[in-house]
């Protein structure tokens, strides 16, 4: 009778250390900038009372921990990053549905919870581009480039940088873009054109604008929106978009599945999709169009309806299946060109 007794108490200790938790904290991986990131974890405890618990991780590296912890997560909530590598956890069974009102969202947005069955949502959205310090082309006597292939041009080795897509969302969108908008064939060859004037492939896809900003390379391969942040930090970053058009976007927030704080990271996803909470992304210079119809457009994020955009097709670039395999050619053929 006394050991029932007793074991009832320890079982209820544990029901109420399991779910106390669960009321008072979250884990979160955010795949947008630091400052984003961080002013968002600040406002949603200061608003909600819930601790969370915040790393940053490009979106690539953030799919691969995800991948690992199939089963016994570490991670309630994936907020931010590329959407292609959200809707392959989705169809990989490695995030759930949230449930979460997504009435107000933008097409684009709704789009994402449509190919993922609920999984992810949008949450905002940003087109690729080339960025250019105008100082430092200037001082090599070099033309400003307008279209992709320019960038295959000899007069520009050493003098691009951009990101790897195995741990970058970035630059698994520009991969799929070349892809999209010249074929497998011609896009392979381009990217290994390109290779040979790239100085170096970084982990995180904001690094190679953030670097051109100081003057470490003279172009960049990135979002557009990125470029955007350093020329109003007052830096001589020019941003193009490519002549022959381009790739873009729809940055994602998902909940992990087997996640002990549900509860929690619902209302991260709920509190993220409101329109206060994505006006506060341009108080840091994170100048994405933000997914909530009735929030304000920022008015230095790029106008996407002046950029020539591809049809991106994110259900098939969202594919394991295809990231995989286009992901090893890179390593093969791409990678190896650089200096
Ligand atoms: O942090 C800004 C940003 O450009 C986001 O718009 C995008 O989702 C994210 O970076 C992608 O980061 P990465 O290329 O490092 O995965």
């Amino acid at each position: 009778m006394k050991i029932t007794t007793a074991l009832g108490t320890l079982a209820f200790a544990a029901f109420l250390a399991t779910n106390l938790a669960s009321a008072d904290e979250l884990n979160v991986i955010c795949s947008s900038e630091q400052d984003h990131c961080d002013l968002l974890v600040r406002t949603f405890e200061d608003k909600t009372g819930i601790d969370v618990a915040m790393v940053r991780k490009s979106t690539g590296e953030t799919l691969a921990q995800i991948r690992a912890e199939a089963g016994n997560p570490k991670v309630d909530v994936w907020y931010g990053g590329t959407g292609d590598p959200h809707i392959i956890a989705a169809g990989e069974g490695l995030t759930r549905k949230s449930g979460v009102n997504t009435d107000d969202l933008l097409g684009w947005a709704k789009n994402m919870v449509d190919i993922t069955d609920g999984r992810s949502i949008g949450i905002y959205a940003g087109a690729l581009g080339i960025g250019y310090n105008s100082e430092l082309l200037a001082q090599k006597g070099l033309k400003p480039p307008l279209c992709w292939r320019d960038l295959a041009d000899p007069s520009y080795a050493g003098e691009i940088q951009v990101a790897n897509p195995n741990s970058s969302g970035t630059a698994y969108t520009e991969l799929a873009t070349f892809v999209q908008l010249f074929g497998e064939e011609e896009g392979f060859k381009l990217l290994k054109k390109i290779g040979k004037n790239v100085n170096q492939y970084t982990k995180s896809g904001s690094a190679p604008t953030k670097a051109a900003a100081r003057g470490e390379t003279t172009i960049a391969i990135s979002f557009i929106h990125g470029m955007v942040k350093q020329a109003v930090a007052g830096f001589p970053i020019v941003a193009v978009s490519p002549c022959e058009g381009t790739g873009y976007e729809v940055g994602a927030v998902s909940i992990i599945k087997g996640t002990k704080n549900f509860q929690a990271a619902q209302k991260w996803v709920e509190y993220v999709l409101t329109p206060d909470a994505q006006a506060l992304a341009a108080q840091v210079g994170s100048f994405q169009v933000p997914s909530n119809s009735n929030s304000k457009m920022p008015p230095e994020a790029p106008d996407l309806t002046t950029i020539k955009l591809i049809d991106y097709d994110f259900a098939t670039y969202g594919s394991s299946e295809t990231r995989k395999r286009l992901l090893n050619r890179w390593d093969k053929d791409v990678k190896p060109a650089s200096k």
